[in-house]
């Protein structure tokens, strides 16, 4: 007569199958994975773009950020809320002939809180940063939220200034 193991050799046979254990570690990574401290550095000073060519953190004044259009420079900048992101990598959104081209090498702020992509709600290139103070709460919302989607998508490569500012004229001089 073959041997009958007992119940509860039975329950530890059929607790430890591979299956059973294949999920356990799962389980174990999924829990370490949420719990370990998130190693993301805060934002880059200096990086480094995919094509291994290094990017610096740099100050742009809505002149010096005008060529980043997507005809007159490879790359595609563009400014929200003075942060200006490196969008090269959206440029079927950016480039010419893109939906949102006139965002490209432009301070986008306005465009993204009022949901348009019409070149009259930007401000001239020549004209001081718009302030965006009139916004209503719900198109500082918008923007905001387009913030974190820039934030989260693209690489930050500079901060976006007033032209003829102390901050522009730090920076030309380190140039
Ligand atoms: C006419 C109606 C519109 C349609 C059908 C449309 C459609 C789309 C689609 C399909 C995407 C891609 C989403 C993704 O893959 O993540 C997108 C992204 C986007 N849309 Fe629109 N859109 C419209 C209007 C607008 C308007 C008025 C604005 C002006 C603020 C706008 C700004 C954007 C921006 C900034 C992105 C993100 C692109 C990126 O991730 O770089 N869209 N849109």
């Amino acid at each position: 007569m073959p041997h009958q193991p007992h119940l509860e050799e039975t329950q530890a046979i059929s607790v430890f199958t591979p299956v059973n254990l294949l999920l356990l570690t799962l389980a174990l990574y999924l829990i370490y994975t949420r719990l370990r401290p998130n190693p993301s550095p805060p934002p880059p000073l200096h990086s480094s773009s995919a094509a291994g060519q290094a990017i610096v953190f740099k100050t742009f004044t809505p002149k010096t950020l005008q060529p980043f259009n997507g005809t007159d420079n490879a790359r595609v900048y563009l400014a929200v809320n003075r942060k200006v992101f490196d969008v090269t990598a959206g440029k079927g959104f950016y480039g010419p002939g893109g939906p949102y081209s006139n965002f490209a090498g432009r301070d986008a702020s306005r465009g993204l809180a009022l949901n348009s992509f019409d070149a009259e709600v930007l401000t001239e290139v020549g004209a001081p940063i718009d302030s965006l103070e009139d916004l209503k709460e719900d198109e500082r919302v918008a923007l905001n939220g387009w913030a974190e989607h820039f934030e989260g998508k693209y690489l930050l490569v500079g901060r976006l200034v007033e032209e003829g500012s102390e901050e522009a004229k730090e920076a030309e001089k380190e140039e």
